[in-house]
This record gives structure tokens, sequence and C-alpha cells, in this order.
């Protein structure tokens, strides 16, 4: 693998077939979507970090607190390795595994595969964060090789399976998983299987199913930042397609769908009207009313979710949770 800071993996910004295809058909069908890929830009990246901060967002201060807990453990798990993280965001939580992998190697510790050094390589769509957070982590981890990967889960997948050789560790913390309905899950755990090799290891971040008040307050926050977050989406649909959406026209809502475990994350149009999307070629007729589906986030049950890993050859060996059983990581061997 090259020895950079940050590769590009393909110019997704030129990229526009694979979002624009996506983003043509939500917007065309009834009931309309939009692909939650397309809440990352910059300032999507700053509000989801404002989110992680909320007393309602419950997801990731337990994650970090069973990070904490166990990081350790995981680490003596896989020994050292290159840790591959897919949409890692500012890696803020990531920093309590590599602390763990960083202590490793000041203790000179080598593994049954020889292995005495640790790599780290950040996968994210949002260029912004993903070179801010390298830049800070390599001066914080400078016992670590860190690079960047700037590209869809899908590019970085199949860009690793044919440039990396060494052990790994590849993991999805934030339970993004959740935003994956069966489809996408089942074509996701079939990459991962085909990306690592006999014997790599997979971490998964996953939300469990709770009573539906916490999970409709952790999406419906009383500061409204998860409703400006959910609204960005249409400033940057009108930036990356030179759009006129009036974000004044629409308004946040998100739903427990108990049939379905999943949270739905909705933008409601308060008022008839056709918005434009120039570069898309695109007119959009909105009746009042009319709701766009921006995101689902699904709630696992564990017999479910290790069933689904164990399907794509890859073996459930461990499972942490918190004491009230609401979220888990799940560290699997291919
Ligand atoms: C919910 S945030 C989670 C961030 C962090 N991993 C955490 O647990 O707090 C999802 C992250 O994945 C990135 N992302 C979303 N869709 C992506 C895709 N299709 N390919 C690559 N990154 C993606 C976003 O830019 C964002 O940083």
């Amino acid at each position: 693998m090259q020895n950079k800071s940050l590769i590009i993996l393909d110019d997704h910004h030129q990229e526009r077939n694979d979002g624009s295809e996506d983003v043509i058909q939500g917007l065309t069908s009834d009931p309309k979507s939009i692909p939650c890929r397309f809440f990352y830009d910059d300032r999507g990246s700053q509000l989801f970090e404002k989110i992680c901060d909320l007393p309602e967002y419950y997801p990731t201060r337990i994650e970090a607190w069973i990070l904490n807990q166990y990081a350790a453990e995981i680490a003596q798990f896989t020994g050292n390795c290159t840790l591959v993280e897919l949409g890692s965001g500012s890696s803020t939580k990531t920093r309590i595994l590599l602390d763990a992998y960083a202590k490793n190697i000041n203790a000179n510790y080598v593994n049954s595969d020889n292995v005495s050094s640790c790599k780290y390589l950040p996968i994210d769509i949002s260029d912004g964060i993903l070179k801010t957070s390298v830049l800070q982590l390599q001066i914080h981890y400078p016992q670590l090789e860190i690079c960047g990967l700037s590209g869809t889960y899908d590019q970085a997948l199949t860009y690793l399976a044919s440039n990396l050789e060494e052990p790994q560790m590849i993991f999805f913390l934030g339970s993004s998983m959740g935003n994956f309905n069966q489809q996408e899950s089942d074509h996701f755990f079939q990459k991962i299987s085909q990306t690592l090799k006999s014997g790599d290891y997979f971490l998964l971040g996953v939300d469990l199913q709770k009573s539906p008040e916490i999970l409709e307050a952790a999406y419906n926050d009383s500061q409204g930042v998860t409703a400006d977050f959910n609204l960005n989406m249409l400033a940057h649909l009108n930036w990356y397609f030179q759009g006129n959406f009036d974000l004044n026209l629409f308004q946040h809502q998100a739903i427990y769908n108990q049939a379905e475990a999943q949270i739905e994350m909705y933008l409601h149009c308060q008022q008839a009207h056709t918005v434009s999307l120039d570069i898309l070629n695109l007119e959009i007729p909105f009746r009042s009313g009319e709701s766009i589906l921006t995101e689902i986030s699904r709630k696992f049950d564990l017999p479910t979710i290790q069933a689904q890993l164990l399907a794509h050859r890859l073996q459930p060996l461990k499972v942490w949770t918190d004491p009230k059983n609401w979220f888990a990581l799940i560290l699997s061997q291919a």
C-alpha cells in the first residue's frame, strides 16, 4: 500500500452517476426518499458531532462506555493488525481503541503473526472531517501509520481487497449498519467477507431494540440539532446538484416503526411546490403533506444479527454490551 496521508479512492464528486442515479430514483418514486449518505457534507459532519453530545442521543455515549471497558480485551483478541474503520467521521470514539493498540506497541508486543506495528486506515465520504482527523491523529499517535481513504464503503472495500496483505480488523461503529435495509445489509456483509482474509476480524457496533419513547427522543432532540441535520441534506443537494430546495418548506420528523424495528426519519413538505435540480435536469413536484424518507436506523436483536454474520462466513467470537443492554459490539472472525 502507498505511504501517504490521504488516498482519494475515486473522485466521488465526479462520480455523479452513482449518487445522482440514486437521487433521481428516490425523488421520482412514490413515496420519495434520498440516500442517507447525502447527510454528510462538511456542515452535516459538524452537525453529527453535535448530535453525539446531545443528552437524548445515547448511542455514542454507550458505545464509548463499552469501548472504554473492553478496548484492551479487543486489542488482546486481535493482536497488532491494520485497523480499518468504515465511516470514521471525527474518529473521536476510535481513539479509545487506538489507545489500546498504541499501548501494546509501546510495550513492544509482538503477536503470533510476528506483527509488531499497527496501521490505522479511516474511511469516509466526507473529505473535510477525514482530512482534519487524519492530521490530528498523526500528531497524537506517532507510533501508528495513519492514512485516510476518501470514498464510499464499496470503493474502500474493493480497494482493500486488492491492496492490503497484512492481518486486519475492519470495524464499523455508531450502528451505521442500521442505515442499510436487509438487501443492502446482505450486500455489505458479503463485501466484508470477500475483503477479509481467513483469520481477519470484523468489529460491528449495533444499536439494540428498546422502548419507542427512548428511541424517538434520541432522534427528535429538544434543541432541534437532528432537525437541522436532516434539513441540511436539502442544502447539500442544492449545492451538489444546483438545486432550489427551500428548507423553510420542510419539517423534520422521526418515528419508530415498531413492525420493522426501525427509526424512520422524514422531511414533511408543508406546501405544494416544485423543486428543480439543474445538474440532474430534474423537476420534482411536491404535494402538501408529502414526505421524503431520509434515513432508516434499524434496531437489532443479537441472535438475528449474529445469525446474519455467520451466514456470511463471519463467525461471532465475542459480544460486549452495556449494563442496560442498549448497545452491543460484536467481534467476528472471517
Ligand atoms: C453516523 S456517522 C458515524 C461516525 C462515527 N463512526 C461514529 O460512530 O460516531 C456516519 C459516518 O459515515 C460516513 N458515511 C456515510 N455514508 C458513507 C458511505 N456510503 N461511504 C463512506 N462513508 C460514509 C459519514 O460521512 C459519517 O462520517
